[in-house]
């Protein structure tokens, strides 16, 4: 142990409990919250509390006041009715663990966390197992996961391996969990717990967020509310495959578990192996979801998400445009587009590469990375020119773990697939698509030499969408021994992680988004590789609204890629008025996917003046707090929000009509967040009405505008006045 890390070492408070033992608390602590487990040398690991932020004297008194006493890491074996984390096969075929606490280290780790250690061994065989608790200065999230070492002869089946395991006092608990589909990603849904087991769960093997999703809030004081009650987030960081469980067993307690989902993945622990479980994040708050969401944007921020401290540009990308019939001159007159909309970057989506099979369709070239002069007879430089002519950047779609039987590489390296022995290769999207074995070192190497000729050769690329639009089948690995082929969804995210390593270490300043056929891929595991993700391939203003409220409950807006996109939208056929349009892509990262040579110029000029707008305000909303004020989810006929800047000097408010009837009343919407004693002039936003709202330029105090609110007009005074049935405002807020 190094000297740094011996003078650091965790003091554990000792104290006499009511259970006549002497606990060893290990007190984890953020500005505001306490998480607190028992330590006793000898003894398992207790879960003690998880809340408010205690002090010296009632951490004394907490076995007192009545603890669970449950393990923080349950393991299966000597008690077999509980819900383990961790289970395990030794090689002599005994099934139990049975663990004690050897020792417990408090260090600073190179990002400056500081870091809990409890280690763990078992009372009989040489196995270890170290609990993990992470803490950032500032920030109100605790990570935690396992460590699991085979120190014995033999291997050791890991049959059960999740990362972090919670007991939560029964009371009236209410789980928000987020649910979709393709299209129709991270719908919110909210329940009482019931008894018996929530299994939230992937299978996909490659993406992970389409359906459900690895984040559920836990509104311990009944019907969840965004303002008030004690709230409990919990995100698993990882890329792969996850199952989250909550157990209402017989006992007083609901049991949290969330971890790689053990399914088709029992590992070969060999030994002197270690297996490291992805981290939980969890935060507390007494100002319900709002307070959770708070405190995750704000760590996804500062320690999560690539480059969380820049703000992103505004783009337009190709794919809704023109999908994959690109065109040079097209190409050309897209960036003039953008450019002269006052946006900043223009990113050319699927279509531009295969040779020997042209990406004319989705059934060709993925794989064969070489770009299709036919179509782009300059090349990739010819449209890098093009973009700095107009003055903006270039950015460029790839799908780099994928390959097309219709490719040049899978002539060549058949063997590069996933797909099992003796079996043909089930292919999914344009029917020729699989996925490449991440798991081979040879393709990690292909996929990193790949990304690093294009980013070599064209350094001024700025931006990268990662795509990944198939699941894994035909369970197997060509590359993979026998006895691992149990390890294809861990190893294929083992390895595509560490190409995302070894891509970031060589390129950390390109901006790249993570897409995966839409929204496939929100999770916390990928953000520290990616700036954003795209939300879902279904771009409806309307649907958005549902989908980005769900999303925004634990990413924060500057992650959350939002277009403006044609009318009628090309997934629900819906028309929207371009000013609707706007309204909800301005309260994510904006953007535009659409083909802007179909605009009208009065089209072109009201969105010139939305992205002056947005510039305006893009701080605020990409680095401000989220206020959620009215729930699309409620039925109250409109939806709303607000981002305020931590200093509280300026807001940005949303409001969004989802209804429209005659004679219809919808409340008045009280805002948040703001400072109660401050004024804050209103000015309107991507405004079309002939005449300026009533409030227009007047100023309010933040206690008026808490308590009272603005009455919002249910319509607009515009010209295009067939559109009003869709009504939508933002509101600028600045303190004087
Ligand atoms: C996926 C993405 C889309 C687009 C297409 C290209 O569906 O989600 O945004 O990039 O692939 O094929």
């Amino acid at each position: 142990m190094s000297y740094f890390k011996k003078l650091i070492l965790i003091a554990v408070a000792t104290f006499a409990s009511a259970n006549a033992v002497y606990a060893e608390y290990v007190h984890i602590t953020t500005p505001t919250t306490s998480m607190v487990v028992d330590a006793n040398i000898n003894d398992y690991i207790k879960f003690v509390y998880y809340g408010n932020r205690l002090d010296d004297s009632e951490l004394g008194n907490l076995a007192e006041a009545g603890v669970s006493w449950l393990p923080a890491y349950p393991v299966y074996g000597v008690e077999c009715q509980r819900e383990p984390a961790m289970s395990v096969t030794h090689p002599d075929g005994n099934m139990t663990l049975d663990m004690k606490i050897t020792g417990i280290e408090r260090y600073t780790d190179k990002d400056g966390a500081s870091i809990v250690a409890i280690n763990t061994t078992d009372r009989h065989y040489p196995f270890d197992i170290v609990v993990k608790y992470r803490t950032y200065p500032n920030s109100e999230i605790i990570e935690t996961w396992a460590e699991a070492t085979n120190r014995q002869k033999g291997t050791v089946l890991l049959r059960q391996f999740a990362s972090a395991s919670m007991p939560v006092k029964k009371g009236d608990v209410w789980m928000s969990q987020f649910f979709g589909s393709w299209a129709n990603e991270t719908r919110l849904e909210e329940a009482p717990l019931p008894h018996g087991m929530v299994t939230i769960k992937n299978k996909d093997g490659a993406r992970n967020t389409h359906t459900s999703h690895a984040e559920i809030m836990l509104s311990l004081d009944g019907q969840p509310r965004e303002d008030i009650g004690r709230t409990i987030g919990a995100a698993l960081c990882y890329t792969g495959n996850y199952e989250i469980k909550v157990d209402t067993d017989e006992s007083g307690y609901h049991h949290f578990l969330a971890g790689i989902n053990p399914d088709n993945s029992e590992y070969n622990l060999r030994k002197g192996e270690t297996f490291v479980t992805p981290p939980v994040a969890f935060t507390y708050s007494e100002e319900g979801k709002g307070g959770v969401s708070r405190n995750f944007h704000r760590w996804g921020r500062e320690h999560r998400l690539a480059h969380g401290d820049k703000p992103r540009k505004i783009l337009l990308n190709s794919w809704e445009g023109v999908y994959l019939d690109i065109k040079e001159h097209e190409m050309h007159q897209m960036m003039h587009d953008i450019a002269s909309m006052g946006g900043e970057l223009f990113v050319m989506d699927d279509g531009w590469f295969g040779t020997k099979y042209p990406r004319t369709t989705d059934s060709n070239a993925l794989g064969d990375w070489t770009v299709d002069t036919n179509k782009l007879p300059n090349g990739i430089q010819g449209l890098i020119d093009a973009a700095k002519n107009e003055g903006i950047s270039f950015g460029i779609w790839i799908e780099p773990e994928m390959v097309n039987s219709r490719s040049i590489l899978y002539e060549e390296h058949p063997e590069y697939i996933v797909c099992a022995e003796n079996r043909n290769p089930r292919f999914t999207r344009g029917g020729t698509q699989t996925v490449l074995d991440l798991g081979n070192p040879k393709v990690q190497d292909l996929i990193v030499n790949m990304v690093d000729t294009l980013l070599t050769n064209y350094p001024e690329i700025d931006y990268i969408k990662w795509d990944s639009n198939s699941a894994i089948t035909t369970h197997g690995s060509h590359y993979q021994t026998a006895d691992k082929q149990s390890h294809l969804f861990i190893d294929y995210h083992r390895g595509l992680v560490s190409v995302f390593e070894r891509i970031r270490a060589k390129f950390p300043d390109v901006t790249i988004q993570d897409c995966a056929s839409g929204g496939g891929r929100a999770n916390y595991g990928y953000l520290p590789y990616f700036d954003e993700f795209w939300v879902s391939d279904n771009t409806d203003a309307l649907q958005r609204i549902y989908m980005q409220w769900g999303t925004s409950h634990f990413f924060p807006a500057i992650a959350m890629a939002s277009h403006i996109s044609a009318s009628p939208n090309h997934q629900t056929g819906r028309l929207v008025p371009l000013k609707y349009r706007t309204d909800v892509a301005m309260s994510g990262r904006l953007g535009m996917e659409i083909q802007p040579k179909d605009m009208s110029d009065q089209e072109k000029e009201q969105s010139r003046r939305a992205i002056a707008d947005y510039k305006a305000v893009r701080d605020v909303v990409q680095f401000g707090d989220l206020y959620r004020l009215v729930s699309p989810y409620d039925h109250k006929d409109i939806a709303s929000l607000m981002y305020v800047t931590p200093e509280k000097d300026e807001a940005v408010f949303f409001w969004w009509k989802l209804e429209a009837f005659q004679n219809q009343y919808v409340p008045r919407v009280k805002m948040a967040g703001l400072d109660p004693n401050r004024r804050y002039r209103v000015t309107e936003l991507n405004r079309i009405d002939r005449r300026p709202l009533s409030f227009e330029g007047r100023e309010y105090t933040g206690q008026f505008l808490m308590s009272n609110g603005l009455e919002i007009p249910l319509g607009h005074d515009a010209d295009n006045h067939l559109h009003y049935d869709y009504a939508s405002r933002v509101l600028r807020l600045e303190a004087l």
